[in-house]
């Protein structure tokens, strides 16, 4: 069998990626949840550990399992999960990229027991969920952080605010109303975007390759930089 040599230009790097959506729960029956599959943050956990990183990942509930036995896989299941999980993991983590879809929301009351229906409409009290990478962002000391920024309208233009606004030192912008990008399935279209305003366009692509490109370009950017 012949093995194509790659390159281990993460070797002695530690990485820890998020990925999936999460759940919050609202009754033992039922949660709250978004689209995400978790594809685009296995993919940069598997490009991660194939170009020599030691990787962490930090999924919320998906059905995918990581081909490469080697990432230490934590299961979390709420935003607030996350929240401690990726906190405890990122002071020891170079890389640090927030993939996850995190709900923005979370049911103010948890109903021990399951809802029975009522006449008439419900109306569910929402607070809203910590924003992890902000508070990654204003801790950082050395790690080069990584957002995502999912929009479906001027991507460009947001994605640069969450850019700035969390601290980080690249950003993926994914607009995912284009067809073969975003949620559920097995390509994407990006942007990445670093904290230069250096912006590289990256066509329909497997998530795969596409999490390699973003690699490279991570790579490229920490070199540039003390981290
Ligand atoms: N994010 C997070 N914690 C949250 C919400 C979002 O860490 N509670 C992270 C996501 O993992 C992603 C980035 O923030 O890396 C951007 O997520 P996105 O949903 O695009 O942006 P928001 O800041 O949540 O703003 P909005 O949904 O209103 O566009
Ligand atoms: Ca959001």
């Amino acid at each position: 069998e012949k093995h194509q040599s790659v390159e281990p230009f993460l070797q002695g790097k530690k990485v820890l990626v998020s990925a999936g959506p999460t759940h919050e729960k609202i009754d033992p029956v039922r949660f709250f949840t978004n689209h995400s599959s978790g594809k685009m943050g296995f993919a940069l956990a598997e490009a991660a550990a194939k170009f020599g990183a030691e990787v962490t990942l930090v999924t919320g509930p998906t059905s995918l399992t990581a081909a490469n036995n080697k990432i230490n896989r934590i299961n979390v299941t709420s935003a607030q999960d996350m929240y401690e999980a990726m906190h405890q993991y990122f002071p020891t983590n170079n890389i640090v990229i927030k993939a996850a879809a995190v709900a923005d929301y979370t049911p103010k009351l948890v109903y021990d027991e399951k809802m029975k229906k009522q006449p008439g409409d419900l109306q569910l009290e929402m607070t809203r969920t910590k924003d992890i990478l902000l508070s990654l962002g204003e801790i950082k000391t050395n790690q080069f952080l990584v957002g995502f920024a999912a929009e479906t309208s001027n991507s460009i233009e947001y994605g640069l605010n969450k850019l700035e606004k969390k601290h980080l030192d690249a950003i993926i912008i994914n607009d995912i109303s284009t067809k073969g990008a975003g949620f559920g399935g097995d390509t994407n279209i990006v942007t990445y975007v670093n904290k230069k305003r250096e912006r590289e366009d990256i066509e329909l692509a497997s998530k795969k390759e596409i999490a390699e490109k973003v690699l490279r370009f991570i790579d490229r950017d920490m070199k540039d930089e003390k981290h």
